[in-house]
């Protein structure tokens, strides 16, 4: 099972020294990037993710990094691969008109 593409640029982030996060890995949160249950009923589960310092963490939205949960350009790689999943699926249609940042890859 291929997880949503919630979108396809990292999501900025600040974090603090020793701060836990669980990152969505699956892609329907409607709070990426972090898990806010959608995966239920999938075989995705979040990801702990301890910030190993204080400032910004650029994470993956498109849920494809080789290094999770930051962002390694994977993005740029997606053939049209589930180019409609964050417009259609129905728990993160009401997150696409928060602002994003952070496009660095
Ligand atoms: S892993 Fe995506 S909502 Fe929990």
């Amino acid at each position: 099972m291929e997880p949503t593409i919630a979108q396809r640029e990292p999501i900025a982030v600040e974090l603090e020294a020793g701060e836990d996060m669980f990152w969505c890995t699956c892609g329907r949160s409607a709070n990426q990037p972090y898990c806010d249950g959608s995966h239920a009923g999938t075989d995705f589960r979040p990801r702990l993710y301890t910030a190993p310092e204080t400032g910004t963490a650029y994470l993956c939205g498109c849920k494809h990094t080789k290094t999770p949960p930051l962002c390694d350009g994977s993005h740029n790689d997606l053939q049209g691969q589930g180019a409609e999943d964050a417009k259609e699926h129905p728990s993160i249609k009401s997150a696409l008109g928060r602002e994003r940042t952070g496009d660095i890859c």
